[in-house]
């Protein structure tokens, strides 16, 4: 039996806007905030009942499907058979926190291991970023155009500046040469939204040294639409299971990234 993805995507954005107008009632009141891992990596409450609220949402329309979420919310997966969502509820919590802005939904949705609809949710901005595989991406109603290099040294990068303090990066010495080579650097502190960015050409391409799947999962169906690459630092495909370094942008400009810059085993 063929799978309906628009019938899916128009449930997942409307479930995404459900959940934008929920995390913008709860700026009206305090936040609860808590650390995770370290005292930077911060979690509140929206983030839980957010990711909270898709699982149920998913559970009660698509019961065979599987859910892979940043908080936790479900059970361990440990292959990407059938239809999984991977769901980052808020990606820029610190954002969130900090700024009430620069924050985003993030849904993608895979079938047996191929990404098949990416919406990346821009919720202060109410801007929409959606694609269904093989039918273009677009922002809010506007198609997004495949995308046009420009060389290097005018390429404009989105890189978090605590990549280049050493004891954070195996891989520092080859970031700082990026750094010093391309036209500028941006950081906005939403790994989802600067890919998105990288979709919509307003980057040229983004770096991390580390992001876990519900990072990049839509993001990357918004890329292969316009025709952009992915790949960790060592140019290999991205698994949608584990963290690992991730590189995308235009396709030369990303094959020369990985090629004279971070490729290389340090
Ligand atoms: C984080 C953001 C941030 C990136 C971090 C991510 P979170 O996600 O995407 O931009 O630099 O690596 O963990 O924790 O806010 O969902
Ligand atoms: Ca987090
Ligand atoms: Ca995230
Ligand atoms: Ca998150």
């Amino acid at each position: 039996m063929s799978v309906d993805w628009l019938e899916i995507e128009k449930k997942a954005k409307a479930w995404t806007y459900e959940a934008a107008s929920l995390v913008k009632k709860s700026l009206a009141n305090p936040i609860h905030i808590e650390s995770k891992s370290n005292p930077n990596d911060l979690v509140t409450e929206v983030d839980k009942a957010i990711e909270s609220f898709f699982y149920h949402k998913i559970q009660g329309e698509f019961p065979e499907h599987f859910f892979l979420g940043e908080e936790g919310t479900a059970e361990d997966l440990d292959s990407l058979n059938g239809t999984v969502w991977i769901i980052d509820p808020i990606d820029g919590t610190m954002n969130f926190v900090h700024q009430k802005y620069n924050f985003a939904i993030s849904v993608g949705v895979y079938h047996e291991g191929k990404g098949m609809i990416g919406l990346v949710y821009d919720v202060m901005n109410d801007e929409l970023f959606h694609a269904i595989r093989g039918h273009g991406a677009y922002i809010n109603n506007e198609e997004l155009v495949p995308v046009k290099e420009r060389p290097l040294n005018e390429s404009i990068i989105g890189l978090n500046a605590k990549w280049l303090v050493e004891e954070k990066n195996p891989y520092k010495n080859p970031l700082k040469a990026l750094v010093r080579d391309v036209r500028s650097i941006r950081s906005y502190g939403s790994a989802a939204l600067e890919i998105a960015y990288v979709a919509a050409d307003r980057l040229d391409g983004y770096i991390s040294v580390r992001l876990s799947p519900w990072d990049y999962a839509a993001g990357i169906v918004l890329l292969e639409e316009v025709g952009c690459k992915a790949s960790t630092f060592h140019g290999e495909s991205l698994d949608f299971l584990t963290p690992s370094s991730v590189i995308v942008g235009k396709p030369q400009l990303h094959k020369e990234m990985v090629s004279t810059y971070v490729g290389e085993e340090l």
